[in-house]
């Protein structure tokens, strides 16, 4: 059965006992980022907390309790995607891309139901009032304040928005976006919209700008799980998150329509922010903001949203979560992405058996690739094309390796890797796109990229000396070790190998 809201999730989550409820008061000005940072630096990810009784900056004591860490555990992820297995979700997307017509009537009649789920899940909308209207807060009514919001680090510019769904739409397509991107709060009904330059919300703004059009915007904030990580996904422009939302839980995502707007907001939203930005306007100082990076991103210009109308629930949940030097709950949204994409990337790259991004390499800066590899150079070419890719575009890092090198396992690949390179004939140097939370790019968002081919070089490579084998105990051995192991006294783990997997 689907979970359709952020108290329904909040309650299975308790169910898998992964849950603590917070009772005591604790201050939403970095008390909280601190209770969560050491909880989401557990193994595994640590617990969801839900803090019943947030206390705001001017001492008073909210009525909405939040919610962070929701989505930090593998377990609490495919949890909210109703799977066992994140590659499942991955599966599933494999099967419909390479859906091949076959021969004979019977055979193509019995690819339809497979073409029919993929038409199934369209969001729908709803008429009438909705359970994020139970509450319309409008005019002078409209107070920002009275929503429990947190500032994360002592050196952050002020309180911010952490996990929405930002739904914005582009004028010339007439398409949907929705993207998770944090957004400053700057008074009672005024925001900073922090969309980076290389996102599709920017790309909207832009838009609306040549158009000379104010651009509606809505902040929507909790909903059903698959909506709110839809936000984070990297999916091409033109393709509506809310349809993949509803792909992933197999039930559409209910939408209704905004009171002030024309865009439609998930009908189980726990709060709705709707606004405008209008594009004349000079932009707004935002940030400084301890980021993903583990470091302060800088403060800049970014357009502000004027707050027309706040609706919400009759008892909302606010969710929030913390970002800052990882691991962090970010890790596992985009270990959700990782997992889902991989049958994307290996149609336009089909050579690649699996990629993983390790935590510490925050996305953008360190992406790990296995290939089976049928020709010399084709490191080389896996990494120019990474680089074409939407978003990868970024990644600062590339490793490729050969396919028997297991990429989940970031020691394993590192091991391999610094043996089989040789730095000068094995490291390319590309320039490119920068994220723009990379502070260390020769200038803003351009800079350079660093591909390593530590795959196993052929003589065309100008390799022509021995390999030499990887060093493996025969199985007569081991099996006779096995036999002797408990009568040699020294205790566990008789078969363990060496490392384990980290994130
Ligand atoms: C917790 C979290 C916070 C994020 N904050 C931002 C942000 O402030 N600005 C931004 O441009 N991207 C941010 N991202 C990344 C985007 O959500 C991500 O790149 C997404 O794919 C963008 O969607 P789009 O391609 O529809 O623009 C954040 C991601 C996560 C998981």
């Amino acid at each position: 059965m689907s979970i359709d809201s952020l108290p329904e999730f909040i309650t299975a989550i308790e169910r898998i006992g992964e849950l603590v409820r917070v009772r005591q008061p604790v201050r939403t000005h970095l008390e909280m980022a601190e209770i969560a940072d050491r909880v989401m630096k557990l193994p595994g990810g640590g617990p969801a907390l839900l803090f019943e009784r947030p206390v705001q900056e001017d001492g008073r004591e909210s009525e909405i309790p939040v919610a962070i860490n929701l989505f930090g555990s593998l377990r609490r992820i495919c949890l909210a995607f109703g799977v066992d297995r994140l590659d499942e979700v991955g599966e599933r997307i494999g099967e419909l891309v390479n859906l091949k017509v076959p021969e004979g009537l019977m055979a193509k009649l019995s690819m339809l139901p497979r073409l029919a789920e993929a038409a199934k899940y369209p969001p729908r909308v709803r008429s009438g009032k909705a359970p994020c209207q139970e509450i319309v807060w409008r005019g002078d009514d409209i107070d920002l304040d009275r929503i429990p919001f947190l500032q994360t680090w002592p050196g952050d510019g002020g309180r911010y928005i952490t996990l929405p769904m930002v739904i914005t739409r582009d004028p010339g397509r007439g398409t949907r976006n929705v993207g998770m991107y944090r957004v400053q709060v700057l008074g009672k009904n005024q925001l900073a919209m922090h969309w980076q330059r290389h996102k599709s919300g920017a790309a909207h703004w832009r838009a609306m700008a040549e158009r000379r059009e104010t651009m509606p915007v809505v902040i929507a904030l909790g909903g059903d799980p698959t909506a709110i990580y839809s936000g984070s996904a990297p999916l091409p422009p033109g393709i509506d998150e809310f349809l993949f939302a509803g792909f992933i839980r197999r039930t559409p995502v209910d939408l209704v329509r905004a009171m002030s707007c024309d865009l439609d907001v998930p009908a189980e939203a726990e709060i709705v922010i709707e606004g405008y930005i209008d594009p004349s306007e000079p932009l707004v100082m935002e940030g400084p903001f301890g980021d993903h990076t583990g470091f302060y991103s800088l403060a800049d210009l970014y357009p502000r949203v004027h707050v027309t109308v706040v609706t919400m629930k009759r008892n909302p949940v606010y969710p929030a979560t913390l970002v800052g030097r990882p691991p962090m709950e970010d890790f596992w949204l985009g270990h959700a992405t990782e997992r889902i994409f991989l049958p994307l990337l290996k149609l336009t790259v089909p050579e690649i058996v699996d990629y993983h991004m390790p935590a510490v390499g925050i996305f953008h800066n360190l992406v790990f690739i296995s290939i089976d590899k049928q020709y010399p150079g084709q490191a080389f070419k896996v990494m120019h094309a990474m680089w074409g890719q939407g978003l990868m575009a970024l990644s600062k890092v590339l490793v490729i390796v050969d396919k028997e090198v297991d990429v989940q396992n970031p020691d394993e690949v590192w091991w391999t890797a610094l043996n089989y390179i040789d730095p000068k004939r094995d490291i390319e140097f590309a320039r490119g796109p920068a994220d723009v939370l990379d502070h260390a790019s020769a200038n803003f968002t351009f800079g350079s990229k660093m591909g390593i081919d530590a795959t196993r070089k052929w003589p065309e490579e100008g390799f022509t000396r021995e390999w030499p084998e990887r060093i493996v105990m025969d199985d007569a051995t081991k099996r006779r070790v096995d036999e002797m192991w408990t009568s040699l006294g020294i205790g566990i783990h008789p078969r363990s190998p060496a490392g384990g997997r980290i994130p």
